[in-house]
Protein backbone atom coordinates (compact mmCIF):
# COMPACT_ATOMS: atom_id res chain seq x y z
CA UNK A 1 0.00 0.00 0.00
CA UNK A 2 1.57 2.97 -0.93
CA UNK A 3 2.24 5.84 1.84
CA UNK A 4 -0.80 8.17 2.78
CA UNK A 5 -0.42 11.62 1.63
CA UNK A 6 -1.84 14.81 4.05
CA UNK A 7 -5.11 15.00 1.75
CA UNK A 8 -5.41 11.40 2.08
CA UNK A 9 -4.73 11.18 6.17
CA UNK A 10 -7.88 13.79 6.13
CA UNK A 11 -10.24 12.04 4.41
CA UNK A 12 -12.86 10.07 6.47
CA UNK A 13 -12.11 6.57 6.14
CA UNK A 14 -14.49 5.71 2.89
CA UNK A 15 -14.61 2.17 3.02
CA UNK A 16 -15.85 1.90 6.40
CA UNK A 17 -19.76 2.46 7.42
CA UNK A 18 -21.48 4.53 10.25
CA UNK A 19 -20.32 3.70 13.55
CA UNK A 20 -17.13 2.13 12.49
CA UNK A 21 -15.23 5.29 13.49
CA UNK A 22 -15.60 8.24 15.67
CA UNK A 23 -14.27 11.70 15.30
CA UNK A 24 -11.62 12.83 17.58
CA UNK A 25 -13.58 15.95 18.31
CA UNK A 26 -15.63 13.89 20.74
CA UNK A 27 -12.70 13.36 22.99
CA UNK A 28 -11.45 17.22 23.57
CA UNK A 29 -14.20 19.26 22.40
CA UNK A 30 -15.35 21.87 25.80
CA UNK A 31 -18.78 22.10 24.38
CA UNK A 32 -19.46 18.47 23.86
CA UNK A 33 -18.05 17.78 27.15
CA UNK A 34 -20.72 19.91 29.04
CA UNK A 35 -23.36 18.34 27.20
CA UNK A 36 -22.00 14.84 27.99
CA UNK A 37 -22.20 16.13 31.66
CA UNK A 38 -25.89 17.41 31.22
CA UNK A 39 -27.18 14.81 28.74
CA UNK A 40 -25.26 11.49 30.06
CA UNK A 41 -23.53 12.23 33.71
CA UNK A 42 -26.42 13.78 35.79
CA UNK A 43 -28.90 10.71 34.14
CA UNK A 44 -26.91 7.57 35.04
CA UNK A 45 -26.31 5.28 37.80
CA UNK A 46 -22.75 5.73 39.83
CA UNK A 47 -20.98 3.08 41.78
CA UNK A 48 -19.93 5.66 44.28
CA UNK A 49 -18.48 3.41 46.90
CA UNK A 50 -18.57 0.13 48.22
CA UNK A 51 -21.10 -0.58 51.64
CA UNK A 52 -17.48 -1.61 53.68
CA UNK A 53 -16.32 2.02 52.95
CA UNK A 54 -19.11 3.05 56.03
CA UNK A 55 -18.86 0.31 58.58
CA UNK A 56 -20.99 2.02 61.07
CA UNK A 57 -23.45 4.94 61.51
CA UNK A 58 -22.69 8.68 60.55
CA UNK A 59 -19.48 7.19 58.31
CA UNK A 60 -19.95 9.21 55.03
CA UNK A 61 -17.74 9.65 51.80
CA UNK A 62 -18.37 11.91 49.56
CA UNK A 63 -17.74 12.49 45.43
CA UNK A 64 -19.21 14.79 42.75
CA UNK A 65 -21.48 12.95 39.93
CA UNK A 66 -21.71 15.44 36.87
CA UNK A 67 -19.91 17.96 39.28
CA UNK A 68 -22.40 17.75 41.67
CA UNK A 69 -20.99 17.24 45.20
CA UNK A 70 -22.58 14.15 46.66
CA UNK A 71 -22.44 12.72 50.30
CA UNK A 72 -23.47 9.27 50.65
CA UNK A 73 -23.26 8.06 54.76
CA UNK A 74 -25.13 5.29 57.06
CA UNK A 75 -27.96 6.21 59.40
CA UNK A 76 -28.26 4.66 63.17
CA UNK A 77 -30.61 1.69 61.25
CA UNK A 78 -27.81 1.12 58.90
CA UNK A 79 -29.53 1.84 55.84
CA UNK A 80 -27.49 3.59 53.41
CA UNK A 81 -28.60 7.16 52.09
CA UNK A 82 -27.23 9.76 49.29
CA UNK A 83 -28.31 13.55 49.54
CA UNK A 84 -26.58 16.47 47.55
CA UNK A 85 -23.31 17.76 49.87
CA UNK A 86 -23.79 21.50 51.15
CA UNK A 87 -20.94 21.57 53.50
CA UNK A 88 -18.74 18.27 54.23
CA UNK A 89 -15.44 18.93 52.31
CA UNK A 90 -13.48 15.70 53.69
CA UNK A 91 -13.48 12.68 51.17
CA UNK A 92 -14.71 10.43 54.28
CA UNK A 93 -15.30 10.24 58.08
CA UNK A 94 -17.49 10.09 60.69
CA UNK A 95 -20.59 13.46 60.65
CA UNK A 96 -20.55 14.95 63.96
CA UNK A 97 -24.61 15.08 65.22
CA UNK A 98 -25.41 18.73 65.95
CA UNK A 99 -24.24 19.13 61.83
CA UNK A 100 -27.55 17.59 60.92
CA UNK A 101 -27.32 16.18 57.52
CA UNK A 102 -29.79 13.48 57.79
CA UNK A 103 -32.41 16.45 58.33
CA UNK A 104 -31.91 17.43 54.61
CA UNK A 105 -34.60 16.12 53.05
CA UNK A 106 -33.95 16.14 49.49
CA UNK A 107 -32.60 12.56 49.54
CA UNK A 108 -30.99 11.18 45.70
CA UNK A 109 -32.35 8.07 44.32
CA UNK A 110 -29.26 5.43 46.12
CA UNK A 111 -29.43 1.61 46.06
CA UNK A 112 -27.10 -1.02 47.33
CA UNK A 113 -26.22 -3.28 44.55
CA UNK A 114 -24.28 -5.83 43.09
CA UNK A 115 -21.86 -6.89 45.67
CA UNK A 116 -22.75 -4.27 47.97
CA UNK A 117 -22.05 -1.23 45.80
CA UNK A 118 -23.51 2.21 46.54
CA UNK A 119 -25.02 3.47 43.45
CA UNK A 120 -26.51 6.86 43.07
CA UNK A 121 -27.84 8.80 40.68
CA UNK A 122 -28.94 12.50 40.16
CA UNK A 123 -31.95 11.19 37.59
CA UNK A 124 -35.10 12.14 39.59
CA UNK A 125 -36.85 9.73 37.65
CA UNK A 126 -34.22 7.03 37.24
CA UNK A 127 -35.09 3.45 35.88
CA UNK A 128 -34.08 0.89 38.45
CA UNK A 129 -30.83 -0.74 39.07
CA UNK A 130 -31.92 -4.28 37.69
CA UNK A 131 -33.41 -2.34 34.03
CA UNK A 132 -30.30 -0.11 34.18
CA UNK A 133 -27.81 -2.43 34.19
CA UNK A 134 -29.81 -5.24 31.76
CA UNK A 135 -28.01 -8.64 31.80
CA UNK A 136 -24.46 -7.44 32.06
CA UNK A 137 -23.97 -8.47 35.85
CA UNK A 138 -25.17 -11.79 35.00
CA UNK A 139 -21.53 -12.75 34.33
CA UNK A 140 -20.48 -12.38 38.02
CA UNK A 141 -23.33 -11.29 39.92
CA UNK A 142 -23.52 -15.06 42.37
CA UNK A 143 -20.07 -14.19 42.85
CA UNK A 144 -20.32 -11.14 44.25
CA UNK A 145 -23.46 -11.46 46.02
CA UNK A 146 -22.34 -14.76 47.69
CA UNK A 147 -21.04 -13.59 50.31
CA UNK A 148 -19.86 -10.00 51.75
CA UNK A 149 -17.04 -8.13 50.08
CA UNK A 150 -14.18 -5.68 51.50
CA UNK A 151 -12.72 -2.98 50.17
CA UNK A 152 -8.83 -4.02 50.29
CA UNK A 153 -7.45 -1.22 48.00
CA UNK A 154 -8.04 2.07 46.92
CA UNK A 155 -5.99 4.41 45.02
CA UNK A 156 -6.81 7.51 42.50
CA UNK A 157 -5.51 8.66 39.64
CA UNK A 158 -6.07 11.80 37.59
CA UNK A 159 -4.97 11.34 33.95
CA UNK A 160 -4.84 13.72 31.54
CA UNK A 161 -7.19 12.21 28.75
CA UNK A 162 -10.59 12.57 28.16
CA UNK A 163 -12.83 9.33 30.42
CA UNK A 164 -13.93 7.96 26.94
CA UNK A 165 -10.01 6.92 26.40
CA UNK A 166 -10.34 4.63 29.76
CA UNK A 167 -13.74 3.24 28.93
CA UNK A 168 -11.98 2.24 25.71
CA UNK A 169 -8.96 1.11 27.17
CA UNK A 170 -10.95 -1.45 29.68
CA UNK A 171 -13.21 -2.24 25.85
CA UNK A 172 -11.20 -2.62 23.13
CA UNK A 173 -8.59 -6.02 23.73
CA UNK A 174 -6.17 -5.75 21.04
CA UNK A 175 -4.08 -3.53 23.03
CA UNK A 176 -3.52 -6.51 25.30
CA UNK A 177 -0.56 -6.76 22.75
CA UNK A 178 0.90 -3.90 24.93
CA UNK A 179 0.58 -6.22 28.20
CA UNK A 180 3.55 -8.72 28.14
CA UNK A 181 1.85 -10.11 31.29
CA UNK A 182 -1.09 -10.87 29.40
CA UNK A 183 0.73 -12.21 26.33
CA UNK A 184 1.89 -14.78 28.16
CA UNK A 185 -0.55 -15.70 30.64
CA UNK A 186 -3.30 -15.35 28.21
CA UNK A 187 -2.67 -16.00 24.21
CA UNK A 188 -4.31 -18.98 23.48
CA UNK A 189 -7.29 -20.38 21.62
CA UNK A 190 -9.48 -19.92 24.79
CA UNK A 191 -8.50 -16.03 25.08
CA UNK A 192 -9.24 -15.50 21.13
CA UNK A 193 -12.60 -17.49 21.33
CA UNK A 194 -13.57 -14.94 24.44
CA UNK A 195 -16.96 -13.41 23.22
CA UNK A 196 -18.18 -9.91 23.11
CA UNK A 197 -22.05 -9.70 24.54
CA UNK A 198 -24.04 -6.39 24.42
CA UNK A 199 -27.06 -5.33 26.24
CA UNK A 200 -29.48 -2.78 26.74
CA UNK A 201 -28.13 1.28 27.76
CA UNK A 202 -24.88 0.79 26.39
CA UNK A 203 -22.84 -2.32 28.59
CA UNK A 204 -20.84 -4.92 27.25
CA UNK A 205 -19.82 -8.03 28.57
CA UNK A 206 -15.90 -9.38 28.15
CA UNK A 207 -16.57 -12.85 27.51
CA UNK A 208 -14.31 -15.40 30.33
CA UNK A 209 -11.48 -17.59 30.17
CA UNK A 210 -8.87 -19.10 31.89
CA UNK A 211 -5.79 -17.52 32.76
CA UNK A 212 -2.95 -19.13 32.93
CA UNK A 213 -1.08 -16.95 35.82
CA UNK A 214 1.62 -19.96 36.48
CA UNK A 215 3.11 -19.46 32.60
CA UNK A 216 4.39 -16.08 34.09
CA UNK A 217 7.75 -16.88 35.93
CA UNK A 218 7.49 -15.91 39.47
CA UNK A 219 3.68 -16.11 39.61
CA UNK A 220 1.21 -18.54 40.94
CA UNK A 221 -2.08 -19.98 40.22
CA UNK A 222 -4.66 -18.31 41.64
CA UNK A 223 -7.09 -21.69 42.17
CA UNK A 224 -7.23 -21.43 45.90
CA UNK A 225 -8.49 -17.89 46.20
CA UNK A 226 -10.69 -17.97 43.18
CA UNK A 227 -13.96 -15.97 44.29
CA UNK A 228 -17.56 -18.09 44.88
CA UNK A 229 -18.87 -19.50 41.65
CA UNK A 230 -16.45 -18.35 39.45
CA UNK A 231 -14.59 -21.48 37.55
CA UNK A 232 -10.17 -21.50 38.71
CA UNK A 233 -8.69 -18.65 37.27
CA UNK A 234 -11.68 -17.22 35.39
CA UNK A 235 -11.71 -13.41 34.02
CA UNK A 236 -14.57 -11.91 33.70
CA UNK A 237 -15.42 -8.25 33.16
CA UNK A 238 -18.06 -5.04 32.74
CA UNK A 239 -17.74 -2.29 31.03
CA UNK A 240 -20.77 0.00 31.77
CA UNK A 241 -21.85 3.11 29.94
CA UNK A 242 -20.63 5.50 30.40
CA UNK A 243 -17.53 4.70 32.37
CA UNK A 244 -17.31 2.18 35.04
CA UNK A 245 -15.81 -1.28 34.60
CA UNK A 246 -16.10 -4.40 36.96
CA UNK A 247 -13.19 -6.84 36.40
CA UNK A 248 -13.28 -9.87 38.39
CA UNK A 249 -10.34 -11.99 37.92
CA UNK A 250 -9.90 -15.16 39.80
CA UNK A 251 -8.89 -14.26 43.81
CA UNK A 252 -9.46 -10.46 43.16
CA UNK A 253 -12.08 -8.20 41.88
CA UNK A 254 -11.58 -4.73 40.85
CA UNK A 255 -13.92 -1.98 39.73
CA UNK A 256 -13.17 1.65 38.38
CA UNK A 257 -15.61 4.82 38.26
CA UNK A 258 -14.67 7.50 36.55
CA UNK A 259 -15.34 11.64 37.29
CA UNK A 260 -14.76 13.40 34.26
CA UNK A 261 -13.22 16.74 35.08
CA UNK A 262 -13.01 18.15 31.88
CA UNK A 263 -11.97 17.44 28.18
CA UNK A 264 -8.49 16.11 28.60
CA UNK A 265 -8.52 15.41 32.72
CA UNK A 266 -10.53 12.22 34.05
CA UNK A 267 -10.30 11.19 37.98
CA UNK A 268 -10.23 7.61 38.44
CA UNK A 269 -11.10 5.38 41.60
CA UNK A 270 -9.36 2.31 41.47
CA UNK A 271 -10.97 -0.18 44.36
CA UNK A 272 -9.81 -4.06 45.10
CA UNK A 273 -12.08 -5.62 46.68
CA UNK A 274 -12.18 -9.48 48.21
CA UNK A 275 -13.75 -11.83 50.14
CA UNK A 276 -15.08 -10.47 54.01
CA UNK A 277 -14.34 -13.60 55.55
CA UNK A 278 -10.76 -13.57 54.18
CA UNK A 279 -7.70 -14.98 57.16
CA UNK A 280 -4.65 -12.24 57.34
CA UNK A 281 -3.46 -14.49 55.74
CA UNK A 282 -5.71 -15.02 52.79
CA UNK A 283 -6.30 -11.26 52.26
CA UNK A 284 -2.45 -10.61 51.79
CA UNK A 285 -2.31 -12.91 49.24
CA UNK A 286 -5.65 -11.46 47.87
CA UNK A 287 -3.47 -8.10 47.94
CA UNK A 288 -0.45 -9.05 46.05
CA UNK A 289 -2.99 -10.66 43.75
CA UNK A 290 -4.22 -7.78 42.92
CA UNK A 291 -1.74 -5.44 43.38
CA UNK A 292 1.16 -7.33 40.92
CA UNK A 293 -1.17 -6.48 37.72
CA UNK A 294 -3.20 -3.35 38.74
CA UNK A 295 -1.33 -1.78 42.00
CA UNK A 296 0.25 1.52 41.11
CA UNK A 297 3.65 -0.04 40.60
CA UNK A 298 2.15 -3.55 39.40
CA UNK A 299 2.65 -5.09 35.54
CA UNK A 300 -0.09 -4.08 33.52
CA UNK A 301 -1.73 -0.68 35.27
CA UNK A 302 0.62 1.71 34.52
CA UNK A 303 0.87 0.23 30.74
CA UNK A 304 -2.65 1.69 30.11
CA UNK A 305 -2.54 4.81 31.64
CA UNK A 306 0.65 5.91 29.74
CA UNK A 307 -1.29 4.50 26.50
CA UNK A 308 -4.27 6.11 27.28
CA UNK A 309 -2.05 10.15 27.78
CA UNK A 310 -0.14 9.29 24.51
CA UNK A 311 -3.59 9.31 22.58
CA UNK A 312 -4.81 12.27 24.41
CA UNK A 313 -1.96 14.28 23.22
CA UNK A 314 -3.11 13.35 19.26
CA UNK A 315 -6.52 14.14 20.04
CA UNK A 316 -5.50 18.44 21.27
CA UNK A 317 -9.06 20.70 20.85
CA UNK A 318 -6.61 22.52 17.77
CA UNK A 319 -5.37 19.76 16.73
CA UNK A 320 -6.27 18.14 13.37
CA UNK A 321 -9.39 16.10 13.47
CA UNK A 322 -8.91 12.44 13.26
CA UNK A 323 -10.75 9.43 13.23
CA UNK A 324 -10.65 6.44 15.37
CA UNK A 325 -11.56 3.19 13.84
CA UNK A 326 -13.74 0.90 14.84
CA UNK A 327 -14.43 -1.32 12.03
CA UNK A 328 -13.25 -4.75 12.68
CA UNK A 329 -15.34 -7.49 13.09
CA UNK A 330 -14.17 -11.37 13.92
CA UNK A 331 -17.85 -12.97 15.06
CA UNK A 332 -17.83 -10.80 18.63
CA UNK A 333 -14.74 -11.92 19.34
CA UNK A 334 -12.22 -11.01 21.82
CA UNK A 335 -10.60 -8.45 19.32
CA UNK A 336 -13.73 -7.58 17.27
CA UNK A 337 -14.47 -4.08 18.00
CA UNK A 338 -18.66 -4.78 18.33
CA UNK A 339 -18.34 -3.47 22.04
CA UNK A 340 -17.16 -0.10 20.96
CA UNK A 341 -19.33 0.45 18.32
CA UNK A 342 -22.13 -0.53 20.89
CA UNK A 343 -20.99 1.98 23.38
CA UNK A 344 -20.39 4.71 20.84
CA UNK A 345 -24.05 4.11 19.25
CA UNK A 346 -25.25 4.37 22.93
CA UNK A 347 -23.55 8.01 23.27
CA UNK A 348 -24.50 8.29 20.18
CA UNK A 349 -28.56 8.14 21.63
CA UNK A 350 -27.96 9.97 24.86
CA UNK A 351 -26.16 13.02 23.18
CA UNK A 352 -28.27 13.41 20.03
CA UNK A 353 -25.20 13.52 17.76
CA UNK A 354 -23.28 11.25 15.08
CA UNK A 355 -19.90 10.30 17.03
CA UNK A 356 -18.61 10.37 13.81
CA UNK A 357 -19.09 13.49 12.52
CA UNK A 358 -20.56 15.42 16.08
CA UNK A 359 -22.06 18.54 13.52
CA UNK A 360 -24.69 15.73 12.60
CA UNK A 361 -27.47 15.06 14.95
CA UNK A 362 -27.69 11.13 15.98
CA UNK A 363 -29.38 9.13 13.07
FE1 LIG B 1 -4.88 -2.86 29.29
Amino acid sequence: MPARNHTKWKQVPGQLKAGEYVSSKIYSDEKIFKQEMNKIFSKVWVPVCHESELPEPDRFRTTTIAGVPILVVKDNEGKIHALANTSERRPSGKIEKEVGFLDVPDYLHCDVKFGGFVWVTLNENPPTMEEWVDGSFDCMKESLNAEPLDVFHYHKAIIPCNYKLWHDTNSEFYHDYLHFHNRVTGFNDSYFARENKCFNNGHVNVGSFEVQYDQYEGFESREELSFPYLPTNHWEMIDMFPGINFNLRGSALRVDVMTPLSPDKVMIEFRGLGLKSDTPEQRLIRQRHHNSIWGPFGRNLHEDLLAVTTQQGTMHNHAEERRILHGRHENNTIHDEVGMRHYYDEWGKWMNMNPSNPEEVYA
